[in-house]
């Protein structure tokens, strides 16, 4: 177990991006009921990622993480979720049968409630109030009440997530996900899309497969992996009470979980190797994530990796590179080099969605193209330093959204104010979710065959 660690030992160090909640007897009284309060996820669960991300770590599968910006209380409810998941198995499948690797599916929801800031306070019209820092915290309406941070808001973030997490494991397990309903997840409004047609075939050739082991007596009744599939859940762990609250022993391993969610991960902006954040995850047996923007040293990411994951256990650390179309060539390269002479076990990840936002009449938004580019050039960096592209990491949803320009339906800086929902940032649509698929299952298997002909040649 990690040395003088314990869930609370993250309380003596310097931390970043605290919310000033008002009543601090209030605050440590809410986390008090929330230690009481039942393990949103199970030990074994996040034991089971692990081993999948491990897997992705030697190469033999790839990594889907993605959701929601920052959940949001309004919008809870059975069609968001549903079609969320729809849009999710959508670029699972495609991305499975395209690439033939197994995918590892990780949803960015059933916690991602807790959002970093770039200033403590907002100004608008000469006022200054509180930031808006996740539902978790505060309210979004720009008013003084909304926005002075309310414990309680912890216990509505706590139950939101267990009603989210009841609603996917039905999802999962309990037939919807069944391969034989793959013609069925299509969207309404991506049917009539030219994804929507490239999906149709794929889902053609899946059918026609299905049909063919059904004949030799290959079925979803006698083989439950074709209907049903794991998926997980996963948030920045930014709000350090709400976690240690739900800091847990298993039982058959005596270790530490965080049990608010499968996986966690720590920010870019919080991510000091002497602070609170990185203390916190040192002690936790979950796999986590480490976000890696342009400022990471290779030096500074080795330091974090010895604190991390000092026993270099593979599927223990997903890195998720958010560098900038214009940046990833000059950061990406000098990490994994660093990372390679040091012989340290990871997953590479790309999010190819933080560092390209942008401002356009006054909306945030991302340019798809810039997202397609920079994930091109991590998939061709990897290439060239012969590593895996191990996945992807996106903020998306199942709405039909105008909040990133773009995609083969173009969406144009004068659409962003339609259907711009998001509560922080600019979210990929479903069909542009799914045009991001198509691409990824097409370099994938690019990769792959190239080291197939190098190793018949
Ligand atoms: N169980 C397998 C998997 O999860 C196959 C599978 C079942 C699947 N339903 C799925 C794959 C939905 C993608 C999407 O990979
Ligand atoms: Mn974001």
């Amino acid at each position: 177990m990690a040395q003088n660690w314990t869930p609370s030992s993250w309380r003596n160090k310097p931390i970043q991006q605290v919310p000033d909640y008002p009543d601090a007897a209030a605050l440590a009284a809410t986390e008090a009921v929330l230690s009481t309060y039942p393990p949103l996820v199970f030990a074994g669960e996040a034991r089971r990622l692990k081993s999948a991300l491990a897997n992705v770590a030697e190469g033999n599968a790839f990594l889907l993480q993605g959701g929601d910006c920052a959940e949001s209380f309004l919008e809870h409810g059975a069609d968001n979720i549903r079609d969320f998941f729809r849009a999710f198995l959508q670029m699972a499948v495609v991305l499975t049968f395209g690439a033939q690797l197994p995918v590892v599916k990780v949803g960015r929801i059933a916690g991602q409630f807790a959002k970093p800031r770039s200033a403590p306070m907002e100004t608008q019209n000469g006022v200054s109030l509180p930031s808006y820092r996740g539902d978790i915290v505060n309210g979004i309406e720009f008013t003084p009440e909304a926005r002075i941070p309310s414990p309680e808001r912890q216990l509505d973030a706590y139950r939101q997530s267990a009603a989210t997490l009841n609603l996917l494991r039905a999802f999962a397990m309990g037939g919807y996900a069944n391969l034989e309903n793959v013609h069925k997840w299509m969207l309404g409004f991506v049917k009539d899309s030219p994804q929507g047609e490239r999906y149709r075939k794929l889902a053609d050739r899946i059918s026609e497969t299905m049909d063919f082991m059904k004949a030799i007596g290959i079925t979803s009744e006698n083989n439950p992996s074709l209907r049903e599939t794991d998926f997980f859940t996963s948030h920045e762990a930014l709000l350090l009470g709400y976690e240690e609250a739900l800091t847990r022993v298993d039982s058959t391993s005596g270790d530490w979980y965080a049990t608010s969610g499968h996986m966690i991960w720590i920010g870019d902006r919080t991510r000091q190797l002497d602070h609170a954040h990185v203390e916190y995850f040192r002690g936790i047996k979950n796999p986590i994530g480490l976000k890696c923007g342009p400022s990471l040293t290779p030096d500074n990411l080795i330091e974090l990796i010895d604190v991390l994951n000092p026993t270099n256990e593979a599927g223990r650390l997903t890195l998720i590179c958010r560098f900038g179309h214009d940046k990833v060539a000059d950061s990406l390269p000098k990490l994994i080099r660093g990372v390679e002479r040091e012989g340290r076990k990871v997953v590479w990840s790309c999010d190819p969605m933080h560092g390209n936002t942008i401002t356009l009449n006054s909306y945030k938004t991302r340019p798809f193209e810039r997202i397609l580019s920079e994930v091109e050039s991590f998939f061709q960096i990897h290439r060239a330093e012969g590593t895996h592209p191990g996945g992807i990491h996106i903020e998306m949803t199942g709405k039909d959204v105008t909040e990133c320009t773009g995609g083969a339906r173009a969406v144009t800086a004068e659409d962003l104010q339609d259907r711009y929902h998001t509560h922080c940032d600019p979210r990929l649509n479903a069909d542009q979710a799914l045009e991001l698929a198509f691409l990824l299952a097409e370099r994938m298997k690019g990769g792959r065959d190239e080291k197939r002909m190098a190793a018949s040649a």
